[in-house]
């Protein structure tokens, strides 16, 4: 069946979930800027003209970055500057109260709390514990000589950094397991402490850390969680304890799922590839260029949007303010124009580092070089404890007739679950 794609909703059609490339591929062949039919979203798939709408804020709003054109603007945009209608309505839009969703200059102060946590320092003492954690999850399931990754290695791993990025102490890291929703392999629900099952994540994030800023601010230690307690906003005003918990909490809802998406699409190209699984094993100065075409290959953002706040011209396309656009990262990436045979994965990609799977301009993902890590450190001893990896055909059909399950989002590209079978070496 061949699938028209003038008249595809992109936004609900579960069609384009396996696979959205033929359709990004369609739209920028029409042009790379390209009004979609249904909602009049403007999808930008050139990478030109995605770099130009990310890097422009003062055209460009982010009120809209994680939602696109649902729930529709709780207003009609009126005339050229639309400026003062989204600042009187914001409080109505999904997640306005983090940072993704802002503008300068409440975005530079949210963003510079940040600054206090990612410094070179922090990262290194983090990349340590990432080698312990790695082994401990591997611990869990090597022996058995396969599992269901995401699940075994790919949730845990990523939640559990974040949890040590912001110094939550060891002792709350199985808490966090539970109601985030990365339990050890084989822990039975019903064993599960009954006051955590059920609770809302994010709302128990943020009374988990008000919590511990507040008790930081009141009795200082010398810890990272006191060090966010005690940042400042770049005026020497001091936030409240809720913004600097906000900041924090919004890290596992960042960080967490989209780190989980490039570790399973990582695990799919080693089981699939098996050139290139032996590639890596031969030389592990590799990795890092395979963690970059990985995340080129499957941007685990595959869209992201802005509203125009003023008339503008991107291309040679006229934007009207008001305009939803949606900037597609897991297409831009594949630009022809960019990227020589876009839909290979190249190990020998010279310029794979310019793909924008952590976007562009004052919203770049602050989390980058963590997940850069992230990726480098668990393949290195994915490849040290598990050998000749492959991908289970019982579960995904044999070698040609691959079957896998994507989430159903228009935002994210992710498997729901990749099912390995190794031979264990450690
Ligand atoms: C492979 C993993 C990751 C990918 C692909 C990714 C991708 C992105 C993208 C595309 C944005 C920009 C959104 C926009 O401009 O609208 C972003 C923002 C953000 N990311 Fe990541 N991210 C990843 C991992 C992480 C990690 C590990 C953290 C934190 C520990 C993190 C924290 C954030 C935060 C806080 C923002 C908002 C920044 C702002 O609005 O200024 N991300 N991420």
């Amino acid at each position: 069946m061949t699938t028209d794609f003038d008249a595809v909703d992109y936004f609900t059609d579960q069609s384009l979930v396996p696979d959205p490339h033929p359709y990004f591929d369609h739209l920028r062949s029409k042009c790379p800027i390209v009004q979609e039919p249904h909602y009049g979203v403007l999808a930008i798939t050139g990478y030109e003209e995605a770099g130009q709408v990310l890097k422009d804020t003062d055209t460009f709003s982010s009120c809209i970055a994680v939602a696109g054109p649902f729930p529709p603007l709780p207003f009609t945009p009126e005339g050229d500057d639309i400026t003062d209608q989204i600042t009187v309505h914001r409080p109505q839009m999904p997640m306005f109260e983090h940072m993704v969703t802002m503008d300068p200059p409440d975005h530079t102060n949210a963003r510079s709390l940040l600054n206090r946590l990612l410094t070179p320092r922090r990262l290194k003492e983090n990349e340590d514990f990432m080698w312990r954690l790695a082994d401990e999850c591997l611990d869990d399931f090597v022996a058995a000589g396969k599992c269901e990754f995401l699940t075994a290695y790919a949730k845990p791993f990523s939640l559990l950094v974040i949890a040590d990025m912001l110094g939550v102490p060891q002792e709350d890291h199985e808490e966090f397991r539970i109601v985030l929703g990365a339990p050890r392999p084989g822990a039975q629900v019903g064993s599960l402490d009954g006051d955590l099952v059920g609770l809302n994540p994010l709302a128990w994030l943020d009374d988990k850390f008000v919590g511990y800023l507040e008790e930081r601010r009141e009795s200082p230690r010398d810890d990272v969680l006191t060090s966010l307690a005690t940042a400042m906003y770049p005026d020497g005003s001091v936030p409240p304890v809720l913004e600097v918990a906000r900041s924090a909490t919004f890290l596992f809802a960042a960080g967490q799922e989209t780190t989980t998406k490039l570790l399973s699409a990582s695990m799919k190209v080693l089981g699939e590839r098996p050139d290139v699984q032996q590639a890596l094993r031969d030389d592990r100065t590799r990795i890092p260029v395979f963690v970059e075409e990985s995340l080129r290959m499957d941007a685990p953002v595959k869209s992201q949007f802005r509203l125009a706040k003023k008339p503008t011209k991107v291309g040679d396309t006229m934007v009207p303010a008001g305009t939803t656009v949606m900037v597609c990262p897991g297409a831009v990436n594949r630009d022809p124009g960019r990227f020589d045979n876009p839909h290979v994965f190249d190990l020998d990609r010279k310029n794979v580092r310019e793909h924008i799977a952590f976007g562009r301009g004052v919203h770049s993902c602050p989390g980058g070089p963590l997940a850069r890590v992230e990726g480098r450190v668990s393949i290195e001893r994915i490849l040290d404890r598990m050998g000749d990896i492959r991908i289970d055909d019982e579960k995904h059909g044999p070698e040609g007739q691959r079957n896998f399950t994507y989430e159903p989002t228009f935002i994210l590209r992710g498997l729901t679950e990749i099912n390995i079978e190794f031979t264990p070496t450690g």
